[in-house]
């Protein structure tokens, strides 16, 4: 078979264009970028007498800040049908749905009392990588600090109640990040190679066509350069 090598330099053009694509692609499924101090949007459910609330938005002062280590208070509604001796669980979700905490149990049997929230958030670079959460009890120091709050939490028939939420941040470097980009490109120049060997050799046309349909630009029209002029 002849090959003309100016089709198969724009085939390998098309097939890099591809690449890229797929790595934007990627590139756009990470979660929000934040810069420093930015309120992260954050969102709270509860649970108890075996049934679930919906999703409350959480009020800014009350939302983590990137980067920034906050303790806050963050109001609980009386929930519908409660009874004094339930159970009472909370679960919370930052940056969209992309990162919720487990169930945690606040009032109960299971619940120390009285509690608070401490929430580790894992940044890299400008976005949350992920978030754990878990329920402590309230020190002695901490509970004269919060006595007001402590008091009526511990109050069975008072609410509102406040739950103190501590939000902490852990820095994770980037090196897994560059790792898997190191994988996304490998895998962009194997589809490149690919394209431009074996496959294209076999269905060049019909390739040429459907990579021309997804560039959504007519073959031959050039692309930047005019590859087809290039002399070595
Ligand atoms: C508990 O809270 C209720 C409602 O706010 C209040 O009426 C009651 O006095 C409180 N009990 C105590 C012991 O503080």
């Amino acid at each position: 078979m002849c090959e003309h090598p100016a089709r198969q330099q724009l085939l390998q053009r098309l097939a890099l264009r591809l690449a890229a694509l797929l790595l934007l692609g990627v590139a756009s499924c990470r979660g929000s970028e934040f810069l420093e101090g930015d309120f992260i949007p954050a969102a709270r459910r509860g649970q108890f007498h075996g049934q679930r609330t919906h999703w409350h938005d959480i009020l800014g002062s009350h939302c983590p800040k990137f980067g920034v280590k906050r303790l806050v208070a963050v109001p609980l509604p009386q929930p519908v049908g409660h009874k004094v001796a339930d159970e009472y669980k909370v679960q919370f979700s930052f940056d969209g749905d992309r990162h919720l905490t487990p169930w945690l149990s606040i009032i109960g049997k299971h619940a120390p009392s009285p509690p608070y929230v401490e929430v580790e958030l894992v940044r890299t670079g400008n976005t949350i990588k992920s978030v754990s959460a878990l329920v402590y009890a309230l020190d002695q120091e901490d509970q004269r600090a919060h006595a007001p709050l402590v008091r009526e939490f511990l109050n069975a028939t008072h609410w509102p109640k406040h739950l103190l939420v501590h939000y902490r941040w852990r820095t994770q470097h980037e090196e897994d990040e560059e790792g898997g980009l190191l994988v996304l490109f490998s895998a962009g120049a194997l589809v490149a190679l690919l394209l431009g060997l074996n496959v294209a050799r076999t269905y060049q046309d019909k390739l040429r066509a459907f990579l021309a349909d997804v560039a959504g630009e007519q073959p031959g029209s050039g692309f930047g350069g005019a590859p087809t002029e290039k002399v070595e």
